[in-house]
């Protein structure tokens, strides 16, 4: 078969699995941990940063399928806050990176409706990084279609610090905090927490990720490396997650009363 005729048949076999979709079961919000570029790099005898480049080919597959299938809400954990250990030039390109995304998709953002938001100690990154990202945030602030949130110098501790923080400032009286008064200084304020998190590259661990938010996350684990992360890798996982049975901790989701026992 000619690559173009191989590239067919693999669109028309993606497709057929979109299709296959339950419309009225999605996930509100899906959250990924993209891991593995710099494997895959290795892999290829090439150096990390091409992995990162790679990397955001996988980024724009990602949030445009996510708009096309009509995710309310897409996460993707870009840069944590242990991130900062990296050595300086490839903390440096991860940036640039960052910037040159913002300048060469905000158009296709603002046609796809999609609204792009920031969570993290933005107040850490550089200031042209920092300037970049919110011309991105301004521009589409009218957008009302998929919210892609982008996880930068973040930390799941530092947010939950942060929250109490706020509501140490604000003087709340501790008996006014409950769950949703402090969900609501979360970096997530008025989201839906995520129901799939997705982590790319085999490792079974959360690190550091939402986690107040992802309580009830459905995970799922694939080996793919980030940059090979595609269409219909998305697709698989929210293929699988619509056949789990949800619990939140009762019995089966019809009869969340009749919670009797944990997880
Ligand atoms: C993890 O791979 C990936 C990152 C720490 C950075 C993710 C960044 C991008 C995909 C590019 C920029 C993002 C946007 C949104 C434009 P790793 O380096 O930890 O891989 P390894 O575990 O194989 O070494």
């Amino acid at each position: 078969m000619s690559d173009l005729t191989e590239l067919a048949a693999q669109e028309s076999d993606d497709e057929r699995l979109v299709e296959s979709l339950d419309r009225s079961r999605l996930p509100r919000h899906v959250a990924i941990i993209m891991d593995g570029n710099g494997r895959w790099a290795r892999k290829r005898r090439l150096p990390r940063v091409a992995g990162h480049r790679a990397g955001v080919e996988a980024v724009r597959d990602t949030v445009e399928t996510s708009a096309r299938l009509g995710l309310e809400v897409l996460t993707l954990y870009a840069f944590s806050q242990e991130n900062w250990k990296r050595p300086r030039t490839e903390v440096a390109i991860l940036m640039e990176l960052l910037k040159e995304y913002v300048r060469r998709e905000l158009d296709t953002l603002l046609k796809n409706n999609i609204r792009f938001q920031v969570i993290g100690r933005m107040s850490d990154l550089a200031d042209p990084v920092r300037k970049e990202l919110t011309r991105g945030l301004e521009a589409t602030a009218g957008c009302t279609g998929l919210l892609f949130n982008i996880a930068l110098s973040y930390g799941g501790r530092a947010e939950i610090v942060d929250a109490c923080r706020e509501l140490l400032r604000e003087g709340t009286p501790p008996e006014e905090v409950d769950e949703t008064t402090f969900a609501s200084r979360l970096y997530t304020a008025g989201l839906p927490d995520p129901d799939l998190l997705i982590r790319t590259s085999g490792e079974m661990r959360v690190s550091n990720f939402l986690l107040w938010q992802i309580a009830y996350a459905e995970i799922w684990v694939t080996p793919t490396l980030w940059p090979d992360f595609r269409k219909r890798d998305l697709v698989l996982a929210i293929l699988d997650y619509q056949r789990r049975e949800r619990r939140y901790g009762g019995l089966s989701h019809e009869k969340p009363s009749a919670a009797l026992v944990r997880g």
